[in-house]
């Protein structure tokens, strides 16, 4: 699989983020998925895919803690795009057991709890989404992470066995913020209240001017413990923040 995996990454070395999503829309069609967080990667994704192929299959696994500002981002995204997304829910019962018994807000308590709850309402969900596909698209980017600064453009998702795609990698900040003005694209209103990086509400806050760009994430926690599970690398969760924020403006 490493020979395929390299053969791609020469094949998209050149090739523009657009260019990529072309290709790969070509060679997996309905088998492709794209994983959407709302955020602002995922928001440049979903605009360049829709362009390319308006029913691209693209995913939201809505954990049910969600701002209301993401869902608002959702329903702004099918009215430009006039697109329905595949959401997923977590199994109801697992939901119901872990809250009945440890209460609503356990994943304040421990690393251990707050994983619980990541693998309940995040983990299982991909797993279920991705075993419908061939391959998946992320919004991952090499600057959001120290471990990620060799992160490619294409990936063997050991995970999950299949090829994962990062068309993002080698993009900046400004890159992404410079495609979203030039194209309208919809975004999350707390990206201008000091959130860079968003996810669940009770495990997300603003971050200050200095702050590492993932440091609004799960922030009662040590930085190597900031992964929810989505995103696996040789069997090893990937992820630390490296890149600072210096100001809003
Ligand atoms: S996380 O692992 O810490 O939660 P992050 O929020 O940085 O991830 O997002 C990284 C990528 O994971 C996103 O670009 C997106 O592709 C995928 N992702 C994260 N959260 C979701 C979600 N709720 N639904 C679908 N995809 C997601
Ligand atoms: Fe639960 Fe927080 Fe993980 Fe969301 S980010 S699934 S609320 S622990």
């Amino acid at each position: 699989m490493k020979e395929k995996v390299d053969l791609l990454n020469k094949d998209y070395e050149s090739k523009t983020a657009q260019e990529l999503l072309a290709a790969v829309l070509a060679d997996f069609g309905k088998h492709l998925v794209v994983a959407s967080s709302l955020g602002a990667e995922d928001q440049v994704i979903t605009d360049m895919v829709l362009k390319l192929y308006p029913k691209a299959r693209i995913f939201i696994l809505d954990t049910g803690r969600l701002h209301q500002e993401t869902y608002a981002v959702i329903d702004a995204s099918m009215k430009k795009y006039g697109h329905n997304y595949e959401i997923y829910f977590p199994d109801t019962k697992s939901v119901q057991d872990m809250v009945s018994q440890k209460g609503m807000n356990h994943f304040y308590t421990s690393v251990d709890n707050r994983k619980e709850c990541c693998f309940f309402r995040k983990v299982e969900p991909i797993n279920r989404v991705l075993g419908s596909a061939d391959a998946w698209v992320t919004g991952l980017r090499a600057t959001q992470s120290v471990t990620r600064t060799t992160l490619q453009k294409a990936e063997w998702d050991l995970g999950h066995e299949m090829i994962k795609l990062n068309p993002l990698a080698d993009w900046s900040d400004e890159d992404v913020w410079a495609y979203i003005h030039k194209n309208d694209v919809p975004v999350n209103a707390l990206h201008e209240q000091g959130y860079p990086s968003i996810g669940c509400a009770p495990c997300t806050r603003a971050i200050e001017p200095g702050e590492d760009l993932r440091a609004g994430r799960w922030w009662w926690e040590s930085a190597d413990q900031k992964e929810c599970g989505l995103h696996v690398v040789d069997g090893k969760l990937v992820r630390k923040s490296n890149e600072k924020k210096e100001s809003f403006d």
